[in-house]
């Protein structure tokens, strides 16, 4: 079943707003230590090479890509695609406020059908974008394409079916956690679908990795969260703008007065593209 509001999946026809609310969010999520281990980690299990060519596919504003033109390990280049032109000039300007952008070059797309020729890439990173797409399973086989036989897909998002809130009364804020998902996430079971969409995308998986991101009392990662979902779920139809600000506001004064609760598993799972026979490109 797939939802046709979520805005993350069309972030092309968000006005300027709304995108700037985008920007402030990943790039607070990106630098809560918690998600920057995340990041670390499944990178670490890619093992990218010192020169590889690397995809970030639905970049967003460059965080995955910037995270890894900066590993010690890696002088290589990345190059991102987003649906987004707003976030590709976001990327743009912000790979070059950190002295990463001779390494990188950020580019409007649809991850749906890549402009890239097959096996361009050593490596690819899905970075929370397939919980987004219309089509999970057609862009894991786009990025199958791109990457040379011998190379590494990694693909991260939130098992966001999990994503869930605190609230006075269990009942409502299981009613406002469903609605929150089916405004904002097109696929919220995706990852639990990703050992059969690798196998049927033609990669081998060679690891996968949980973690839950829960704050108690407080709220830090979920407060950007909380404030970009404030801004974007009016603009589904499924709560309006008066509902959204209540929301919002009840969880920032739960926070207020350390009682707050916030929590989404999130996933990673490592896959290769398999060599022919002799280590040699199949078919
Ligand atoms: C949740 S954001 C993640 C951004 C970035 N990877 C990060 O983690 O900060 C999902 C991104 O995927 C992009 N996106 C969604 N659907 C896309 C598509 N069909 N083609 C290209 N990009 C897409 C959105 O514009 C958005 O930037």
């Amino acid at each position: 079943m797939t939802s046709t509001v979520d805005p993350f999946g069309r972030t092309d026809k968000l006005d300027n707003g709304m995108l700037e609310a985008l920007v402030l969010r990943f790039e607070a999520r990106g630098k809560h230590p918690q998600f920057s281990k995340m990041l670390r980690d499944y990178l670490d299990a890619m093992d990218i090479g010192a020169t590889a060519t690397v995809l970030d596919v639905g970049c967003g504003t460059g965080l995955a890509a910037r995270a890894i033109a900066r590993r010690a390990s890696f002088n290589g280049t990345v190059t991102g695609v987003d649906l987004s032109p707003y976030l590709v000039a976001a990327a743009k300007r912000l790979a070059a406020e950190e002295g990463v952008a001779e390494r990188l070059d950020f580019r409007t797309g649809d991850v749906h059908k890549l402009d890239f020729s097959d096996g361009s890439f050593d490596a690819l990173v899905a970075h929370t974008l397939l919980s987004h797409v219309e089509d999970p399973l057609s862009v894991l086989k786009e990025a199958a394409r791109v990457v040379r036989p011998g190379g590494t897909v990694g693909i991260f998002d939130g098992d966001y079916a999990s994503l869930t809130f605190g609230h006075a009364d269990p009942d409502k804020g299981k009613a406002l956690d469903e609605a929150l998902i089916s405004a904002l996430v097109t696929n919220p079971r995706v990852m639990r679908q990703l050992p059969r969409f690798v196998r049927a995308a033609g990669l081998e998986l060679l690891a996968c990795f949980s973690w839950v991101l829960s704050e108690a009392g407080g709220a830090n990662f979920w407060s950007s969260a909380i404030e970009a979902y404030r801004k974007l779920v009016p603009k589904s139809g499924v709560m309006s703008e008066e509902e959204a600000n209540a929301w919002a506001a009840a969880l920032r004064s739960d926070s207020d007065e350390g009682v707050f609760f916030g929590s989404s598993n999130y996933y990673a799972f490592v896959a290769r593209r398999p060599l022919g026979p002799y280590g040699r490109a199949a078919g």
